[in-house]
């Protein structure tokens, strides 16, 4: 008697198992199909600008100003994104000589070329947390003593060059309407609903909120350990481009990093600390560029879609270096806090482009003008 039910149970199982299975496969097979049609080229190689971006842009400022006052603790007023910095370190970024001349433009326009730089390295969120929280990674790049008119008609940034990157690929809103709906639900505590905005099934975004989940990812060991992407395009003379920066320690002196106490709320500071200025060995980096290909799904407008690299390979075009330094003082972490970075610091063959930078523009400029104002002794 039991012994037949229990084959009847194990049987109905392994039914239901096949039935969910196939259900699985059914929804992968259909979601695969659909954005293979959604994602197919070719696509637009100027930027389109949808009516009422500006409008939803200075209200995003404003928000934005929200967040810093908010997590303004009895501290000086922090960045409204990237507030923790692991530290602001001198660094070196060179021209490769055999850089192809098709790229020989804006600050690689000459081979051989090393520009002295600034980089910042940071965890990803508006207040600073333990570093083995899950967080996105970020690394803001300074060319100095850059010679030509920029984007920027700010005096103080007259000579800059700016890369501002995180190492994630991929941005987990497609334009600045879908980031003001994101924001405003976000920071009212609605972190899973702000991808579905209403029972509209044709409105859920599951695509950008496991964007978003695979962003906020675990530290890696140390912060030159990971790839920083722009996500979002730029030009690099008359090529539309995104850029990476991407770890070559091939290129610097042999190194083991001793393992790191993850329990320590600053290990990625400490890593940093224990490679450039106790062991005094130096970092290395290529940054390389990517070329759309209108040919293929390689959009301006939308920074949630990841150019594939099979269809067009990174390139790299400069090598960066952080050489051993001692960069965790009291007067360089403040200078490092009171620098600002912003990827419209720019020449105009490095122009920034698509909505997502547009909004970039005026939000970075306005934080970083409120925030130094308001620390002002
Ligand atoms: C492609 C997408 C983006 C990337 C790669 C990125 C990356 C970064 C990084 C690395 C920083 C820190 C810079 C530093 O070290 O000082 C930063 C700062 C900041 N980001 Fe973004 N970000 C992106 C999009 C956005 C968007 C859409 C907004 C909001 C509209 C935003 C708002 C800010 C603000 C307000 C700051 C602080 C600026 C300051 O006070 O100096 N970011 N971002």
């Amino acid at each position: 008697m039991f012994k037949r039910f229990w084959l009847w149970l194990g049987r109905l199982l392994g039914k239901l198992l096949v039935l969910v299975l196939a259900i699985g496969l059914g929804g992968w097979a259909i979601g695969a199909a659909y954005y293979g049609w959604k994602f197919s080229g070719p696509v637009a190689t100027e930027e389109q600008i949808p009516a009422g971006e500006a409008a939803l842009t200075q209200s995003i400022i404003e928000d934005a100003i929200g967040v810093v006052e908010q997590h303004r603790d009895n501290t000086r007023v922090l960045r409204d994104a990237h507030a923790k910095a692991h530290g602001c370190m001198k660094a070196e970024v060179s021209v490769i000589t055999d850089l192809d001349s098709d790229l020989q433009r804006g600050v690689f326009s000459e081979p051989g070329k090393t520009w002295q730089a600034w980089i910042r390295l940071s965890n990803g969120n508006a207040y600073p947390q333990f570093d083995r929280a899950r967080d996105a990674r970020g690394m803001a790049i300074k060319l100095l003593d850059v010679p030509g008119d920029k984007l920027t008609q700010s005096p103080q940034h007259a000579e800059e060059q700016d890369f501002v990157m995180f190492n994630h690929p991929s941005f987990f809103v497609r334009d600045v309407a879908e980031y003001k709906s994101n924001f405003a639900a976000q920071a009212a505590g609605q972190k899973v609903m702000a991808f579905f905005p209403s029972w509209d099934p044709r409105s859920w975004e599951i695509r950008h909120m496991i964007i978003a989940l695979k962003t906020l990812s675990p530290a890696p060991e140390t912060p030159v350990a990971t790839t920083y992407n722009s996500i979002a395009p730029f030009k690099l003379g008359e090529h539309n481009i995104k850029y990476r920066v991407i770890p070559q320690p091939e290129a610097c002196p042999h190194y083991q990093l001793p393992e790191q106490n993850h329990d320590l709320p600053n290990f990625l500071r400490n890593a940093l600390y224990q490679q450039l200025s106790l062991d005094r060995i130096p970092a290395c980096f290529a940054l390389q560029v990517q070329r759309q290909n209108p040919d293929y799904y390689m959009p301006i407008e939308d920074p949630s879609v990841e150019w594939s690299e099979a269809i067009s390979p990174f390139e790299t075009v400069a090598t960066l270096t952080v050489p051993a330094q001692d960069f965790d003082s009291r007067e360089q972490n403040v200078a490092c806090d009171n620098m600002s970075f912003n990827p419209w610091h720019a020449l105009p063959e490095h122009r920034p482009i698509g909505g997502i930078n547009r909004l970039r523009k005026a939000v970075y400029e306005a934080i970083s003008i409120y925030r130094l104002e308001r620390n002002q002794p």
